[in-house]
């Protein structure tokens, strides 16, 4: 079995050919959710918000796997993903059940980490991981998904 630092060596590679690919932002931004989802242990639900061109303060639901949301549009400041948005920080949750501003989802979800995608140094849009897992975020997968989210400021 592959040790998770392994994992991300490899799907680092498979992210980059699908990055530097003919095809749609949001046809790349899809296959990346696949990617992590299949390869990552417990990343349950892997979705974009994506910032709305038309309200700048507000986020819209773009490419996801995972359970369908009832979170379409999410205002800055509200819930996990509204809170990283603002701040434009990384939000890693270990328990979700201890948060108050916070959107469920799932009744199954447990952690949640959520990571803004700046452009010229404005937020464009969001990677969000939710694990049925509490605590599934540590440092490797931080570090990881930052680098990620660098990579993907190309795009927008
Ligand atoms: N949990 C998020 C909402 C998005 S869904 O998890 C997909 C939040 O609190 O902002």
């Amino acid at each position: 079995m592959n040790t998770k630092r392994e994992i991300f060596d490899s799907i680092k590679k498979e992210i980059d050919l699908l990055l530097s690919d003919a095809g749609s932002r949001d046809q790349k931004l899809a296959g990346i959710c696949k990617i992590l989802n299949e390869r990552l242990p417990h990343y349950d639900w892997v979705g974009f918000y994506l910032v709305n061109p038309a309200h700048p303060r507000e986020l819209l639901l773009g490419p996801f796997v995972g359970a369908p949301t009832e979170h379409i549009r999410i205002p800055f400041g509200k819930g996990i993903c509204g809170q990283a948005a603002a701040n434009k920080e990384v939000f890693v949750v270990d328990d979700v059940t201890r948060e108050t501003n916070y959107l469920s989802c799932s009744p199954f979800v447990r952690s949640e980490i959520v990571l803004p995608i700046l452009h010229d140094g404005n937020i464009v849009g969001e990677l969000d991981i939710d694990s049925h897992i509490a605590g599934n975020f540590d440092i490797d997968d931080r570090v990881f998904l930052t680098e990620l989210c660098k990579n993907l400021s190309l795009i927008f």
